[in-house]
């Protein structure tokens, strides 16, 4: 049976959002350079709209983490499944992820990135559920703050079906 799922952002409100974050990200890097690097899979629609409406260079680099756990709850050990293409020493760079919700895989990860020396570091998420947040994770581009709800569509996956839906859904499962 299809699971049951409930439109919460459209493809025109999230068109809308990226774009303002693209325009907000433009001002505060005017004459500088961004590394920007996207977390697979989730983040990948994401990304690449937001690279879209950024205004000054870009450069784009992926990275995939796991994390260890089960389906919905992360453990906060991320393993490195594949790691960037070039070092980001002295770079001005911005992961981008497509949603915190524990923090555990965010946190864990830019302990990783700041060893590695980049001029900064600063984290952009689509999505942002404040209410399961077990570690401490500052945000500093956020899409939209959600409830506790699991979402699928745009990037975001359950069991790996419905990325590529163009717009946010509130997954509901149905038994059987
Ligand atoms: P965290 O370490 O708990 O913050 O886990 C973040 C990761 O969990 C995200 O990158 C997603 O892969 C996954 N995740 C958390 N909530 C959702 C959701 O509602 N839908 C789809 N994936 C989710
Ligand atoms: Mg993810």
């Amino acid at each position: 049976m299809a699971d049951r799922i409930d439109v919460l952002y459209s493809e025109e409100e999230l068109d809308k959002r990226i774009r303002e974050l693209g325009d907000e990200i433009s001002r505060d890097y005017a004459g500088k350079e961004i590394t920007l690097i996207c977390i697979l899979k989730g983040a990948s629609f994401f990304a690449c709209e937001l690279a879209k409406h950024i205004s000054v260079p870009v450069y784009i680099d992926f990275m995939q983490v796991s994390s260890y756990g089960n389906e919905t709850e992360s453990s906060g050990v991320v393993k490195i499944v594949q790691d960037l293409d070039d070092p980001i020493r002295g770079k001005n760079v911005i992961v981008v992820e497509d949603i915190i919700d524990s923090g555990r895989t965010m946190h864990y990860l830019f302990q990783i990135l700041r060893t590695r020396g980049p001029e900064s570091l600063k984290l952009c998420s689509l999505l942002n559920k404040p209410d399961r947040r077990v570690t401490e994770v500052e945000i500093d581009y956020t899409g939209f703050d959600i409830p506790d709800k699991f979402v699928v569509g745009y990037g975001l996956d359950y069991a790996q079906r419905y990325r590529n839906l163009p717009y946010i859904g509130v997954v509901t499962l149905e038994e059987n």
